[in-house]
């Protein structure tokens, strides 16, 4: 069944390259990202894994564990993840789950068969510390994902999980948001030292709180 956004993010166990998991266990409260690939072995996912290893540092700064997922076993991950650090010098520092029987991938969707029987689309799902979905994503086998853009959207996720702002298009950590609808101008004066400026009835701004 397909998974919204506000839903429960399903538990399940898992082997992964680190260890039998409970995903909820595993994710011990924080903010996740559960992440699928088709295959190993493939190219774009040999660049894919190898940029978010990269990023690592920058989603731990965050408080966000990653965990990635494809149809392939174990054994064949162990295998890979040599190539991948070949081929991009970052050697893979998060969990890779086997899910050969499609357990899993079915349970979040990831398999849209008319796209691929047999493997997995590269799913994306972000998962806040209440085990609730926060974002999903989906792009094509063909299209390798964008890990900066993650960990920007993760930006916006935990900023506006926080205080009574939206962020808008292109927006980036530091720049000004959105005051929500919601909150009336009296109350923006409150919630808000800085200040908002009004664009629009329905538009304001303010400097980002959290800095
Ligand atoms: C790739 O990662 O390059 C890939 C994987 C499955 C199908 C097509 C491309």
């Amino acid at each position: 069944m397909a998974i919204r956004l506000g839903d429960e993010a399903p538990d399940f166990v898992a082997d992964t390259t680190e260890g039998p998991i409970q995903f909820h266990a595993w994710k011990a409260g924080q903010w996740a990202v559960l992440f699928s690939h088709p295959k190993d072995f493939t190219p774009v996912c040999t660049t894919e894994l190898g940029s978010l290893s990269a990023l690592r540092p920058e989603f731990d700064r965050r408080g966000v564990k990653v965990i990635g997922l494809s149809v392939d076993p174990l054994e064949s991950h162990q295998r890979w993840t040599a190539d991948i650090r070949d081929v991009t010098g970052n050697t893979v520092n998060f969990p890779l789950i086997a899910d050969p029987d499609r357990t899993i991938s079915r349970l979040y969707d990831m398999i849209h068969p008319n796209a691929s029987e047999t493997v997995t689309v590269r799913s994306v799902f972000v998962i806040g510390p209440d085990n609730k979905v926060k974002l999903t994503l989906t792009y094509p086998a063909s299209t390798g994902r964008n890990f900066q853009e993650l960990l920007r959207v993760v930006d916006s996720l935990q900023l506006t999980a926080n205080h009574g702002v939206a962020t808008p298009a292109d927006w980036q950590d530091g720049d000004d948001v959105i005051v929500v609808p919601a909150i009336s101008d009296n109350e923006a004066r409150t919630r808000f030292p800085k200040g908002f400026v009004a664009k629009k009835p329905y538009l304001r701004v303010t400097p980002q709180p959290n800095r």
